[in-house]
């Protein structure tokens, strides 16, 4: 009976240190005691959050005829934070320890009592969320900047640079994949509240009419839910958590959340939000159709996280069987899609037959290499960082060319010949 560990707070511990061990997720600048609120990715890491992007670039741009993608700067003219209302409203609510002088979110303390010594709190006021930067050459000339709060502006400012260079008409989309970076007042929850962060986001653009967006906003809600559930998400994990008036972003007339149920409580991870007019009005921006009429178009987002994704598709499919730990990843994401072994690394046959295994499928799939310690250990080393498919070559092979290809998730193996490999993978792969 397999262990399921998405109710334990443990669990969180557990995700934390096979992160750090095997190389998925490194504390910032640690050989200088860490830097709160950023954390570094590694080898593998890097791998599933790329495969996150790739599979939503693939859902929300290759998969349709109505959107495009673009990729802008990170720093844009600050008039950009003012107009969109970000310099203004873009805050939480701050206190202070009035004896140790820590900090808090005030929507996120109770009894109006320091968490950290129990003094007594300042009243709140406005702590405005976005990071400071200087841009220019010489002292008198710096101008003060942001990084962005959030990547969105960058597609609203483009929006007439998109319509008049590409042939996309209302309904569209503009997609985009990038950093943001917000000076959270607490960090925490590993990489679920950080200061540096990934957002996937599309900017869905509709006509202004109130019922067109509403059917939009229930058409993107479904998807994106649909989207997590097709990666292997687990139903019973997901809810849907509509925004009351008072925790609106200040751009939203309605927002939903996409929520997981981690082990420190249901936890937002994407918003889908009726932005209305609010942003290209501000911008002073419009759109002229084919008749010459023209209008400011509304908008409906889905804003995702990618850490928060990467981390939930991590507790999610972490599970424990006897002694072996498996990340039961969606194959299209995990960081390794294939592991290749000799049966024996003292073996020149059997080393040089798997070098050649290797190579045969090293461009078409990430495949790592491993012969050290018993296959057994093999094994279960794989199955810790979620590699779908271990390939093994052993004595038989020396006498028919067939290898062994075992299932991570049933354990099962199977005898496949090796000139049949790539297709017999990338069969897996898309089953
Ligand atoms: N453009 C809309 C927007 O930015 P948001 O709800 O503020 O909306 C969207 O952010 C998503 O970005 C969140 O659902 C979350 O996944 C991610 N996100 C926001 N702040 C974050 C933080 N401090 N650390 C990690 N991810 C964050």
């Amino acid at each position: 009976m397999a262990l399921y560990y998405n109710q334990d707070m443990d669990l969180m511990e557990k995700i934390f240190a096979l992160a750090k061990r095997r190389g998925f997720i490194y504390p910032g600048s640690e050989i200088y005691g860490g830097f709160s609120g950023f954390w570094d990715y590694g080898p593998l890491g890097v791998e599933l959050k790329n495969n996150i992007k790739k599979e939503w670039w693939k859902s929300m741009v290759y998969e349709r005829e109505d959107v495009v993608g673009i990729d802008s700067a990170i720093i844009m003219n600050p008039k950009v934070w003012e107009a969109s209302g970000h310099v203004e409203a873009f805050t939480d609510p701050l206190v202070e320890c009035k004896a140790c002088h820590h900090r808090f979110r005030a929507d996120k303390v109770e009894a109006n009592a320091c968490p950290d010594c129990g003094g007594k709190l300042t009243e709140p006021k406005k702590f405005n969320l976005l990071t400071e930067v200087y841009v220019g050459t010489t002292e008198e000339g710096k101008e003060k900047a942001y990084l962005r709060g959030e990547i969105t502006q960058g597609v609203f400012v483009n929006f007439k640079n998109v319509v008049d260079s590409t042939r996309i008409k209302i309904p569209f989309g503009i997609a985009q994949i990038g950093k943001a970076f917000r000076n959270e007042i607490t960090t925490g929850n590993f990489i679920f509240r950080s200061r540096e962060f990934e957002q996937m986001e599309l900017e869905y653009f509709v006509e202004p009419e109130g019922e067109k967006a509403e059917r939009m906003f229930e058409f993107w809600k479904n998807a994106r839910m649909n989207w997590y559930i097709s990666l292997g998400m687990s139903k019973v994990n997901l809810r849907f958590r509509e925004h009351e008036d008072v925790e609106r972003a200040h751009y939203a007339a309605k927002a939903e959340d996409i929520e997981y149920k981690a082990p420190f409580g249901w936890s937002e991870f994407e918003g889908i939000h009726n932005r209305t007019d609010y942003d290209l009005k501000n911008h002073n921006l419009k759109y002229k159709d084919e008749k010459g009429e023209e209008y400011t178009p509304w908008v409906i987002e889905t804003s995702g996280g990618v850490d928060r994704a990467a981390l939930f598709f991590l507790l999610n499919a972490y599970y424990e069987e006897k002694e072996r730990v498996i990340l039961k990843l969606d194959p299209r994401l995990a960081p390794y899609k294939v592991a290749v072994f000799p049966l024996l690394a003292n073996k020149e046959g059997l080393l040089k037959e798997a070098k050649r295994v290797f190579d045969i499928i090293k461009g078409k799939f990430n495949v790592v290499w491993d012969d050290r310690g018993n296959i057994g250990k093999r094994y279960f080393a794989q199955d810790e960082i979620g590699t779908p498919w271990c390939v093994t070559v052993d004595f038989t092979t020396l006498d028919d060319e067939t290898i062994t290809v075992r299932d991570r998730d049933s354990t099962k193996q199977e005898r496949v010949a090796i000139d049949k490999l790539p297709q017999y993978l990338e069969n897996k792969l898309h089953s």
